[in-house]
């Protein structure tokens, strides 16, 4: 997890491991981003920063937490991410894109052979976000969101 890379225009951002301290931060992100109903709640979030079976993989840029992936094992052989956040400011540059790469890493070094994920139905920009990167629509679950929102469960193939 320990890399770093160059985001042109505003300079090099770097990857840890979160831990208790960044809650409040990772809370403040997710709830920036997601409308009330779909955000998750600080007792998830807690759960999965001392959860030795998850990672939340955080994105720092100058000290500043610019985004995050939650990502945890689905089963033997598939990994699972939860939720992947970038600070609005910063979208566009990649970030998002680096830490899917990293979680699909993570995932193979696990020797699981898929990563699968569940995205809203309406967010589209995400849809076609995660299509570009090879995941594919598997089956849509109705109502999967706390506001009834449904979602799109998504797969990739990530051992060749
Ligand atoms: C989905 C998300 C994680 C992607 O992160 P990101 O850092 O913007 O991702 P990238 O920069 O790697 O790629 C974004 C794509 O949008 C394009 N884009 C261009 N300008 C953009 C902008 N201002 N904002 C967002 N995306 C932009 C990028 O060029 C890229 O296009 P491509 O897919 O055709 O290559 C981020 O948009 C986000 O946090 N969204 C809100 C939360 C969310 O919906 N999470 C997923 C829930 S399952």
């Amino acid at each position: 997890m320990n890399r770093t890379l160059d985001i042109s225009g505003f300079g090099r951002i770097s990857f840890r491991k979160g831990t208790l301290d960044d809650l409040e931060t990772v809370i403040d992100i997710d709830e920036s981003l997601f409308p009330d109903g779909q955000s998750y709640d600080a007792e998830t979030f807690f759960f999965y920063l001392i959860d030795h079976q998850t990672d939340v993989i955080i994105v720092e840029l100058k000290n500043e937490i610019v985004g995050f992936l939650v990502f945890r094992p689905f089963s033997n052989t598939a990994g699972c991410v939860v939720s992947i956040d970038v600070v609005e400011k910063f979208q566009g540059k990649g970030i998002g894109s680096a830490l899917l790469e990293v979680a699909e890493s993570l995932s193979r070094k696990m020797s699981h052979a898929t990563m699968i994920l569940q995205t809203p139905v309406n967010n589209s920009h995400t849809i076609h976000f995660y299509e570009k990167r090879g995941y594919k629509k598997m089956r849509r679950i109705h109502g999967y969101y706390q506001d009834g929102t449904g979602a799109w469960e998504m797969e990739k193939i990530i051992l060749s």
